[in-house]
């Protein structure tokens, strides 16, 4: 079979052949941070399996010295040394077969440190006053074959023994501990830096950071040094996340029965990251914004996203990079498993929080995608390396937490975490698949883990299940939810699980069929004599992946329960979400929604009312243009249910006020705002006007700070613009991006046309770093044309500045799915025609998808004949 090989048997492969592996990665690294240019060298143990004149490995945007590349120890070089752009391998080709077993692969090489975010990068800061360069590196998903040629798949794990030569004065870091430091020449302006060598691990989690840092440090209880490296003079900021670094794998060691693999961690803030956080082995990167927290500075939600930020980054060190998935279609095992790890390891730190309750926003926007077409299955085929990135989504992460947490829930959480430590002990240091997964899982509990499983994992989508009540028998029945209001075709096999009139009274059913009816006579004996707090819930806590239609019947039963406070925080949740989307779907029409929403006027609690926000804002965004009418009572309506709770929470924190009171605050006030309400308007530009004068005024702390800068862009205008120009000028005098992300994500809310070009095109400036640009897209729905036109314009200067997937996805994302009709679908569509690429052709689709439902929505608003009574009603109520 070997005679047969020729250099183009490896192009356009999905994946590199497997005849050689490397075993061990010998990397130096020279690079220039003024020139920002870089050289290096890579010795290569590589294992040749079976006979082969080729060796084909990754490499893209490097310049290999040809003359350079030898196999050692039999000294041979190739007779041809090709790069192939397209497929971003280099094969190399030698005259005779290559002698199996180990030999020693060399190659010099020369690369530029891009400004892209991706692959060996600079990033900006300063420092004394000047602004410097730092060296850093962003591998996951397939760019590290862009800092040096390597095989640069999850499935080859080597060891890797790194050195560096690096300006003496500056910090430099890595996977492992430095193992030597010398100071080269008589100058002493370089130093050579050599990190100890790695246990096995993959290519995309080597990491590399140099620059100008401090440092603070903690010691977890089994004696792991913890780091936390900020920009000079900013360590007080990352004390908080050392604290739940130093807590989270302390649990994690207990909750695998694994110790921490790696004998350090550091994890370092970088001012110009493409994504939030990075796992890298030992050498965790983040951006500033979700690893920095000050206790002036930041707002109770920063707070929060710093603590699963790196409670996720941590739940990584064992879930994907001790054991790692064999190929990207299994990514949600990374990233499912961290997203609902990240849950748990929060919840026990601070279980004041409710964490559990706020995972139920995962749940929720995994289900928001995955009612599209568009959608995928959590486990997905990839046929090409640019497809990688584009699947880091809410299906991955969210709807893969969540039907980790279905499963769990299923199984119960003694077995599940006994079954997850074997799991992680038995595939340690190597890959594993979704369903070495399943096995172990069916192997701790006798259930069939597997054919429940792959129902959820290996098709898209998921189902609503419709259930109707005649005397004591349940009807139900499944079908595919499709927010087009379309049926899909899947069928699931799935856990479900009720309870009525009381928690006490439960069941649990698994429906495999179609459809399926449920004898719950034993349920509903106390419904006689009890007509009026008769109710069922299916779903309990919302643990399960699917969507509940109910009768009528049932429906008032839990309206009256939700009146009367008998329902579980989840519970509430899950109803208002689940009606919300059967509206979008026109399965439940609008009035009905509203007057679900009235039911709901009683409720205090922030998760609660977090949910009852999105989707007030949600029919508020649309009732504009479905029935113009209507809208100004229908938003009246929605002011009414928020403004009772707002005004007991006010502008200013009470002492010792929960941390969910804190962010229920922020939340209702800037959703207020938003629906228009002129009292929150008004006093939100009061205090701004106080808080310009004095940065240092308690008027506005941080938590309310973005209501307040979102009310004074309310009446903002091209004739006066001092609302706009003093938010740019604390945008210039912070140097906090947690504030600098306040105010961008503020600029562009304004109802004025000419405001929004001018807040869009300051996106494209030197001022705004690459990283923030996408939260300016969030535009007003006045201005969603002018955004239209302003992607238009500059599109080949925004495909270019922002390539990676995730960035570029959302410039895409947010300017085409606010469009409410089948035209300008259209007509964005041609627009793309010519201009698709891979890093975003996910996310074009989805959006145009959402612009049709968007139009089917309104379509169905305005043919639902009862809502103008239904308005009426409910503004007229007291
Ligand atoms: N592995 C990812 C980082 C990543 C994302 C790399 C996309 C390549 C492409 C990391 O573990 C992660 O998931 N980060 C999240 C934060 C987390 C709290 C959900 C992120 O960057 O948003
Ligand atoms: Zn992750």
């Amino acid at each position: 079979m070997c005679e047969k090989q020729e250099s183009g048997d490896f192009r356009g492969q999905p994946r590199l052949p497997h005849f050689a592996a490397p075993r061990r990665y010998d990397l130096f690294l020279n690079p220039d941070l003024s020139s920002c240019e870089f050289s290096g060298s890579v010795a290569i143990t590589v294992d040749v399996i079976s006979p082969t004149r080729f060796l084909v490995l990754n490499s893209a945007d490097l310049s290999i010295d040809a003359t350079s590349v030898s196999l050692e120890g039999k000294a041979i070089s190739p007779c041809k040394t090709e790069l192939v752009e397209d497929d971003e391998i280099l094969v190399l080709e030698f005259d005779s077969q290559l002698p199996l077993g180990e030999s020693v692969l060399r190659i010099r090489f020369t690369g530029t440190l891009n400004d892209q975010m991706r692959g060996f990068y600079r990033s900006k800061y300063e420092y004394k006053g000047n602004v410097e360069n730092m060296a850093v590196t962003q591998f996951e998903s397939v760019d590290a074959r862009r800092c040096f040629p390597c095989w640069d798949e999850p499935g080859f794990k080597a060891q890797f023994k790194i050195t560096l030569e690096v300006p003496s004065q500056l910090v430099a870091l890595s996977n492992m501990p430095i193992s030597e430091e010398k100071i080269n020449g008589d100058d002493g302006v370089l130093k050579t830096i050599s990190f100890e060598e790695s246990p096995l691990m993959s290519t995309y989690l080597v990491a590399i950071v140099i620059g100008h840092f401090d440092y603070i440090q903690g010691i977890t209880s089994d004696g792991i040094q913890v780091r936390v490296y900020t920009q000079v003079g900013m360590t007080e900021q990352g004390r908080f996340a050392l604290d739940v670094a130093l807590k989270s794998l302390n649990l994690y060691k207990d909750y695998f029965a694994v110790p921490y693999p790696l004998p350090k961690l550091d994890m370092v803030a970088i001012p110009d990251f493409a994504a939030g956080a990075m796992e890298n082995y030992g050498l965790v990167t983040y951006r500033e914004s979700e690893l920095l927290y000050d206790e002036k500075l930041s707002s109770a939600s920063n707070k929060q996203n710093v603590a699963i930020t790196v409670a996720h980054e941590l739940a990584h060190q064992w879930f994907g990079n001790l054991v790692t998935m064999e190929w990207w279609t299994h990514l949600w095992l990374n990233e499912g498993f961290a997203s609902w790890m990240s849950y748990l390891a929060v919840d026990a730190i601070f279980p004041e929080w409710k964490i559990w309750t706020q995972f139920l926003d995962e749940t929720a926007s995994g289900m928001k995608l995955d009612a599209l077409s568009e959608s995928h299955p959590i486990e997905v085929e990839i046929k090409h390396a640019s497809e990688v990135d584009a699947i880091f989504d809410s299906i991955s992460y969210d709807k893969g937490a969540s039907v980790i947490r279905m499963l769990q829930s299923y199984l119960g959480a003694d077995c599940f975490q006994k079954a997850l430590a074997s799991y992680i002990k038995k595939y340690a240091y190597g890959n594993a698949t979704t369903d070495d997964l399943w096995a172990v899982l069916e192997e701790e509990s006798g259930e069939p883990v597997k054919d429940l499983m792959n129902s959820w994992t290996k098709q898209q989508g998921y189902p609503v299940i419709f259930i109707n009540m005649d005397s004591n028998k349940l009807h139900l029945y499944q079908e595919q939810f499709l927010s087009d209001g379309s049926s899909g075709s899947g069928t699931w096999i799935v856990p479900l699980t009720l309870c009525c009139s009381s928690y006490d009274i439960s069941k649990k059913f698994i429906l495999k069929s179609k459809s399926d009816e449920l004898d719950v006579d034993d349920l509903i004996l106390h419904k006689e004599g009890s007509q009026e707090t008769f109710w069922m819930k299916l779903n309990t806590d919302q643990t399960g992946f699917y969507r509940v239609k109910y009768d009528d019947e049932l429906a008032l039963g839990l309206k009256y329960a939700i009146q009367a406070d008998k329902l579980s925080l989840m519970d509430k949740i899950g109803i208002i979400d689940d009606a919300s989307a059967l509206s979008v779907a026109c399965k439940v029409t609008l009035s009905s929604l509203l007057s679900l929403l009235d039911a709901y006027s009683t409720q205090s609690h922030y998760t609660v009312l977090s949910c009852v926000i999105s989707v007030s804002l949600k029919i508020a965004n649309l009732v504009d243009e479905a029935i113009p009418d209507l809208s100004d009572d229908i938003k009246l309506f929605l002011i009414k249910l928020l403004k009772s709770p707002a005004e007991k929470l006010g502008w200013d924190v009470k002492e010792g006020e929960s941390h969910l009171d804190t962010m229920l605050r922020a939340e209702i006030l800037m959703a207020l705002v938003r629906l228009g309400n002129k009292s929150t308007v008004d006093e939100g530009i009061r205090r701004f006007a106080i808080f310009l004068n004095d940065r240092n005024s308690s008027v506005l702390l941080p938590d309310t700070r973005k209501a307040a800068y979102v009310a004074v862009m309310q009446h903002c205008t091209v004739s006066d613009k001092s609302g706009y120009e003093s938010l740019l000028k604390i945008y210039r005098e912070t140097d906090q991006s947690q504030e600098k992300v306040r105010v961008i994500g503020s600029l562009a809310s304004c109802p004025d046309k000419g405001i929004v070009l001018d807040a869009l095109n300051f996106l494209l400036t030197d001022e705004v770093r690459n990283q923030d640009a996408d939260y300016g897209l969030n535009v007003s729905i006045q201005g969603r044309e002018t955004a239209w036109e302003w992607l238009k314009e500059n599109w080949e200067y925004i495909s270019k500045t922002w390539p990676s997937s995730s960035l570029i996805s959302s410039f895409v994302s947010s300017v085409v799915s606010p469009f409410a009709s089948y035209e300008k679908s259209e007509e964005i569509e041609k627009f793309f025609a010519s201009r698709m690429k891979p890093s975003f052709e996910r996310a074009l689709k989805q959006s145009l998808e959402k612009v049709k439902i968007n139009a089917h929505w309104i379509e169905g608003v305005r043919n639902d004949k009862s809502l103008a009574e239904v308005v009426s009603h409910l503004v007229q109520k007291a």
